[in-house]
């Protein structure tokens, strides 16, 4: 509120989502809208008018309804939001159309998340454009609509302590899920039954969901990055790769980690294994305040590269290698991105056009990769081979925290883990 000025925010959370029939995705609150209220209900609203005598932290939600909470459960209501949301006035959802337009009256600037919910949008529109016919009554309406993220996504970037304690929550859970994950791949098992392993441990830890969809890739789905069919059987000398996080309250952890399907790396697994773990960890040294976002990709880049060069993948001189990107061959993606309520998280990774300095409480990946498709001029011992080792780092005041520090990503750990 203190960066809004004279203005007013309108938050919706997230709507119902239909998933077949009339069956309904399971509801999970807006990001923006959760972090400023922790509010978990569907149909709900905030709005923030800084300085307004009745009160300046509104909240428009569903009444309370004895029938309708028998049949699809306990609702807050006003009172609720009130008393348990600290909410300083609230109204029933309905009302929401006629208060608006009078809570926007005389404020200069409408601060809401464009784009995201367009019917939403053009409920804000809607309600602006009622005052602008009222004008000549002498009330003034907002010149502005801005986006909320401006504010908020540079917020929601530095991470609290209350939040880094539930993304603690969120990494610890993964990390157990990934070792269970690990102690139950053999050859035969399908990857769908690792991903159910993997899964109820996230459950087993209080987290209602995967952050995103597990990745379970066996062999060759290794190279498919956002596979998630999940359907194959894992074959004798092939790879495992997961790539796998649980949400805990709404916070993310991404963990990625690939391992022996039977145990023990081959020779050529092992190699490729080496380059990768070496690019994560100077590329995790380079996560420190003050330092460009862009140095960790580039150093993982130079020791990617560097890998290639040794494993005979790519032909050539480094520093032109990583000029023309041929790396891109083998390594497609980025070293990493924002993490929080959302996987891939808010929060701009450039400010005026440079790479933004890192900052204590900033939370971001470190997932350098490696992935071999097969092809005619790459020697088939490396065919199928991708791997991809992904810890999710906090900033802190003098380096970084590794937050997924519990799950095994040293060869040895790996291999002692699935034949203990
Ligand atoms: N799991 C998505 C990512 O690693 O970015
Ligand atoms: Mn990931
Ligand atoms: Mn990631």
């Amino acid at each position: 509120m203190h960066l809004m000025g004279e203005g007013i925010a309108i938050v919706p959370s997230a709507p119902h989502q239909s998933r077949n029939g009339d069956v309904q995705f399971q509801f999970r609150p807006d990001s923006d809208f959760y972090y400023l209220t922790h509010f978990p209900e569907p149909e709900a609203v905030l709005v923030l008018v800084p300085g307004r005598p009745e009160g300046e932290f509104i909240m428009f939600c569903r009444e309370k309804d004895e029938l309708k909470e028998t049949w699809d459960g306990r609702r807050e209501g006003v009172q609720g939001a009130v008393n348990n949301y600290q909410a300083d006035q609230a109204f029933p959802i309905d009302e929401l159309e006629s208060k608006l337009t009078s809570l926007m009256e005389n404020r200069d600037k409408v601060f809401t998340v464009m784009g995201r919910y367009p019917e939403f949008d053009s409920e804000v529109i809607h309600a602006v454009s009622q005052i602008r016919n009222k004008q000549r009554s002498g009330v003034h309406a907002p010149g502005e609509i801005v986006d909320l993220g401006h504010v908020l996504h540079e917020m929601r970037l530095i991470k609290r302590k209350e939040e880094l304690k539930l993304m603690r929550q969120a990494a610890n859970i993964s990390a157990a899920a990934h070792m269970r994950a690990m102690k139950a791949t053999k050859p035969g098992v399908y990857e769908y039954q690792v991903q159910a392993e993997l899964e109820c441990e996230f459950r087993l830890g209080g987290s209602e969901w995967p952050a995103y969809p597990s990745i379970v890739a066996g062999g060759e789905n290794a190279c498919i990055l956002h596979y998630t069919e999940n359907r194959c059987e894992l074959a004798d000398g092939d790879l495992l790769l997961i790539d796998a996080g649980a949400e805990y309250d709404c916070y993310a952890a991404d963990i990625t980690r690939t391992f022996p399907v039977n145990g023990r790396y081959s020779g050529p697994q092992k190699a490729v294994y080496e380059v990768v773990l070496e690019a994560q960890k100077t590329a995790m040294a380079a996560v420190a305040p003050e330092r460009p976002l862009i140095d960790y990709h580039n150093a993982a880049v130079e020791v990617l590269t560097d890998g290639m060069i040794d494993l005979g993948l790519l032909q050539g001189e480094r520093n032109e290698l990583i000029e023309t990107k041929a790396f891109n061959r083998f390594y497609m993606h980025r070293t990493g991105h924002w993490l929080g309520m959302d996987v891939h998280d808010v929060g701009d990774y450039k400010i005026d056009e440079e790479w933004r300095e890192l900052e204590p409480g900033m939370v971001l990946t470190v997932e350098p990769g490696m992935y071999i498709a097969a092809a005619e001029d790459i020697d088939e011992k490396w065919h199928n081979i991708g791997i991809r080792i992904e810890d999710d780092v906090l900033v802190t005041r003098n380096g970084n925290e590794n937050l997924t520090i519990k799950a095994p990503k040293e060869i040895d750990d790996i291999e002692h883990l699935m034949n203990d």
